[in-house]
């Protein structure tokens, strides 16, 4: 039987968050809806931070509590604090997710804090969804480069991985947030951080900017991780990374591991159907 990759669908979520035009909730809820069919088992569709930041995202309570859940499938959330983690939990987020990054530029610039602030923010969160029977999931931004600061150490990243997995996160999501990453560089970074933390609690998270995302998960596989976040139909950026293009397309990703001899249990005609919605969602 062939190996199994999951897919870790955050279109609606890494996505949509950079799209200028505001889409209506029922457009992210019918997309939703089409991801649940398409066989994922954790979809990213939520993010409970200032809707002055992102603005796109301000409708988050309305997508999760609008949604057909699929039993089995796990709706997970953004929660930069625990204003965001009562948020969620309200709306009946499954599971949430805490991020910081490798580099202080990019924390600073997307969350406000230096790197250790943003822990000491996000402990509060762990600590309470631990209490609650909720799994937490974490980001680490920039694990390769920088917007702001340019090359990150991997010394650097797996301070940041060991301090998330510390807190309890279950699996620790290694962000190329700008997608300028090289595979020599990808390699070098997952050697350090699995020094500290097991393949299997890791996920790769590429975005596709200089068109080496199936590459970097390439190496990714080859270092024994299992895991890959994506965005049906390549949607996305980060509004606090400038020049971040859109995640690496899910079709893609599961169209080369199928290649590659990997089981990813998605109906692939239906997440035809899904990219055309993500595309048609587009600004
Ligand atoms: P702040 O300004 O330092 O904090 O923002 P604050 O506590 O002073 O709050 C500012 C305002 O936001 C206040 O409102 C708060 O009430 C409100 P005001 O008094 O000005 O009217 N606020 C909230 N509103 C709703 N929900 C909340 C919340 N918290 C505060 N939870 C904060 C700090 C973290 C809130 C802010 O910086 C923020 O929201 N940042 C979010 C940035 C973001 O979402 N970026 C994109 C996601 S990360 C990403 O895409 C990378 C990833 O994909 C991995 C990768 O690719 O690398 C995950
Ligand atoms: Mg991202």
């Amino acid at each position: 039987m062939a190996e199994r990759v999951e897919i870790f669908e955050v279109g609606p979520r890494d996505g949509l968050q950079n799209e200028k035009r505001q889409i209506p909730a029922a457009d992210k809820i019918a997309l939703v809806d089409c991801l649940s069919r398409a066989g994922f088992r954790r979809i990213e569709c939520a993010s409970f931070v200032s809707p002055k930041w992102v603005p796109q995202m301000a409708d988050s309570g309305a997508v999760l509590t609008g949604i057909t859940r699929v039993p089995g499938v796990s709706y997970a959330a953004l929660t930069p604090n625990m204003r965001g983690f009562e948020a969620a939990m309200e709306a009946g987020a499954d599971e949430v997710a805490i991020f910081g990054s490798a580099s202080e530029g990019f924390s600073r610039a997307n969350i406000n804090a230096s790197i250790a602030e943003s822990l000491e923010r996000f402990a509060p969160v762990a600590e309470a969804a631990r209490e609650r029977g909720v799994p937490v999931r974490g980001y680490v931004s920039c694990v390769v480069e920088c917007p702001y600061d340019g090359a990150v150490p991997p010394s650097e990243v797996a301070r940041v991985v060991s301090a998330l997995r510390d807190m309890g996160c279950y699996e620790i999501s290694l962000g190329d947030t700008i997608g300028q990453g090289v595979p020599e560089a990808v390699d070098a970074m997952l050697s350090a951080v699995l020094a500290e933390v097991p393949a299997d609690r890791l996920a790769g998270h590429f975005h596709d900017t200089a068109g080496r995302a199936l590459e970097n998960i390439e190496v990714s596989l080859g270092r024994g991780l299992r895991v890959f976040d994506a965005a049906v139909g390549g949607l996305g950026g980060c509004p606090y990374a400038p020049g971040a293009a859109g995640n690496v397309a899910t079709e893609r990703v599961a169209a080369r591991l199928a290649e590659l001899g990997y089981e990813t249990g998605l109906d692939m005609a239906v997440l035809s159907e899904a990219a055309e919605m993500a595309r048609a969602m587009r600004g």
